[in-house]
């Protein structure tokens, strides 16, 4: 399932904010459209937003009718930068954003026609990359699975979260593939409940089971013992391990140390921020207060409620078990194991 398809110039989504109850597209052919798309939550998930991002440039790029190659290369910095301040926390995003910026300016001396052939070709590869990624990443990460687990999630790491497979769910499906028996618990992940909304929905087309809880339920049932490891995504991974992920994720870290429970994070090597030291520089993106007041635009909380609405949070390194990603599983001391990818 591919929540992103390019053909003749238009990037076609789904529309992640109608699922489940509606399987509905969205085209975009400006890059204006594929930067709402993003901010909008139309598109989500770290590797999604990624290659979204490449695909808004190349589209944005094509429309460019300068005269000059200097005057050529400012408007597409002025889309890139359009781009970046779609969403603040997923580093996917200024990594796709980065890769496609050096494309053009590596063929500088190209004309203009060839630099937006170029772009175009960069973002269909980053797409068949991404899914050769989350493959390599679940054949790792399965290894860390027994016939006959039950993993909890949170948010949504899968499929509709990438350009097909996933990440967490990938290592999931991976596991499945390889013949063993898997049970998902999915939290529901409010606000913008992306376990409810989009983990069930997905699962579920796939056969895997899964059972829905709220937020609320993780620790009574890692307590009773029906849960044998967790399994999340990743937003952006300092080089010490500390990781940002879906708003929760570092309470469901938190509940499984103290039940002794393995806590793994799945993510491309893309989510690293070589940049960063530690999770304290992540920057972490609030959203409006209406996600926390309304479901569907049914009132929950009185008028005029303060509302904090953090879209993620940071889990420290020392609960994370392992980091799996496409090179293999990576253990502590991440800072040292990290720095070896380089
Ligand atoms: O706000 P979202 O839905 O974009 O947040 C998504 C997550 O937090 C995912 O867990 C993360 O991006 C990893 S997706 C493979």
């Amino acid at each position: 399932m591919r929540p992103l398809d390019f053909k003749d110039g238009v990037l076609r989504l789904i529309d992640q904010t109608r699922l489940p109850t509606e399987l509905v597209y969205v085209r975009c052919s400006t890059y204006k459209e594929v930067a709402s798309s993003i901010t909008d939550m139309i598109v989500r998930g770290a590797p999604a937003i990624g290659v979204t991002a490449a695909y808004g440039i190349a589209i944005g790029a094509s429309a460019i009718n300068a005269g000059t190659k200097e005057a050529f290369l400012k408007e597409l910095e002025d889309i890139c930068s359009v781009i970046r301040s779609t969403r603040p926390t997923a580093v996917n995003l200024f990594w796709a954003v980065d890769r496609m910026y050096n494309k053009a300016l590596d063929n500088r001396d190209s004309d203009p026609d060839t630099i937006k052939e170029l772009l175009v070709s960069e973002a269909v590869k980053m797409d068949h990359e991404d899914v050769e990624i989350n493959k390599a990443l679940g054949s790792h990460g399965s290894k860390l699975i027994s016939d006959g687990f039950t993993i909890l999630t949170h948010c949504n790491a899968g499929a509709l979260a990438t350009c097909d497979y996933g990440t967490a769910l990938g290592v999931i499906r991976a596991a499945r593939d390889s013949g063993k028996n898997i049970n998902v618990y999915a939290d529901e992940t409010r606000p913008y409940l992306q376990g409810a909304r989009l983990t069930a929905w997905e699962l579920l087309q796939d056969g895997i089971p899964v059972t829905l809880i709220c937020d609320n339920m993780a620790g009574h049932f890692m307590k009773s013992g029906a849960i044998d490891c967790v399994i999340v995504g990743a937003d952006r991974i300092a080089t010490n391990g500390d990781t940002a992920n879906k708003i929760g994720t570092y309470s469901v870290a938190v509940l499984a140390r103290e039940n002794n429970i393995p806590f793994y994070v799945a993510a491309p090597i893309s989510t690293i921020d070589f940049s960063i030291e530690t999770g304290d520089s992540i920057p972490i993106e609030e959203r409006k207060a209406a996600e926390v007041t309304h479901i569907k635009g049914i009132q929950l909380a009185p008028d005029g409620i303060k509302v904090a609405n953090p879209a993620f949070d940071v889990t420290p390194n020392r609960y994370i078990t392992a980091i799996i990603t496409e090179k293999g599983v990576l253990y502590p001391p991440y800072k040292v194991n990290i720095d070896g990818l380089k």
